[in-house]
């Protein structure tokens, strides 16, 4: 009897994170997705070379300047690789709270892979290359360029690919820290990079305990 009461604990705390991220949750929210890709798409045509680093040099201020108080200013030193599902690619942490994240996230070579299962809705604002996704069953891929945003709804599963030199705007909505153990696990079963791993607990904790000090959840 004892046991059958624990075995529901997972469940019931299941149906109280799913009410409130339907509730409570986005209360919390700041970023307005719509608000980000219109900065984005009146950022493009200034760089029809598709230069990454002057587009989010362009970009970030722009953001900074939208939301001062929760964006952490672009510099190219504090990136780190991400990674998770078979796929590999780097990221630089403009924003994370417990309810979302704003990351630059691409890759200068290319990959692809599992997008992760997770407790959050994703936008996926393409800067430069291409995405392609596919849900099983979907013969053909969607295919996704600079301008575009990729919704990528809370529970879906796909598998992804980033051409070479492909960045992105990533926006998360959501149960943020539930994210984590997919992005943290390979170091464990693959990569075996603690310094990466060091380095991104330090920017992420850093910068969720900046923001809830802050009073942004
Ligand atoms: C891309 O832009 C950066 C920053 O403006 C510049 O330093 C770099 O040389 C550019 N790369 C190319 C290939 O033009």
């Amino acid at each position: 009897m004892t046991l059958f009461i624990y075995g529901l604990i997972p469940f019931a705390l299941y149906a109280i994170f799913d009410r409130l991220y339907y509730t409570w949750l986005p209360t919390n929210y700041r970023f307005d997705r719509h608000l980000l890709q219109n900065l984005i798409q009146e950022t493009l045509p200034n760089h029809p070379d598709g230069n990454a680093t002057a587009i989010m040099l362009e970009l970030a201020p722009k953001i900074k300047k939208e939301y001062p108080d929760i964006i952490n200013d672009l510099n190219f030193d504090d990136w780190v690789y991400n990674n998770a599902g078979g796929a590999m690619g780097m990221m630089f942490i403009l924003h994370a709270s417990i309810s979302e994240y704003l990351i630059f996230f691409g890759t200068a070579v290319g990959t692809e892979g599992h997008t992760g299962v997770h407790f959050a809705d994703d936008y996926y604002m393409i800067l430069t290359g291409e995405e392609r996704a596919a849900l099983p069953g979907s013969l053909e891929p969607e295919i996704y360029k600079p301008g575009d945003s990729h919704h990528f709804k809370r529970g879906q599963v796909k598998q992804y690919s980033m051409s070479p030199q492909g960045f992105a705007l990533e926006l998360a909505q959501g149960w943020i820290p539930a994210m984590l153990p997919f992005g943290y696990l390979d170091t464990f079963t693959s990569t075996i990079d603690f310094h990466t791993l060091y380095l991104t607990t330090y920017f992420t904790a850093r910068d969720m305990f900046k923001n809830l000090l802050n009073g942004k959840f």
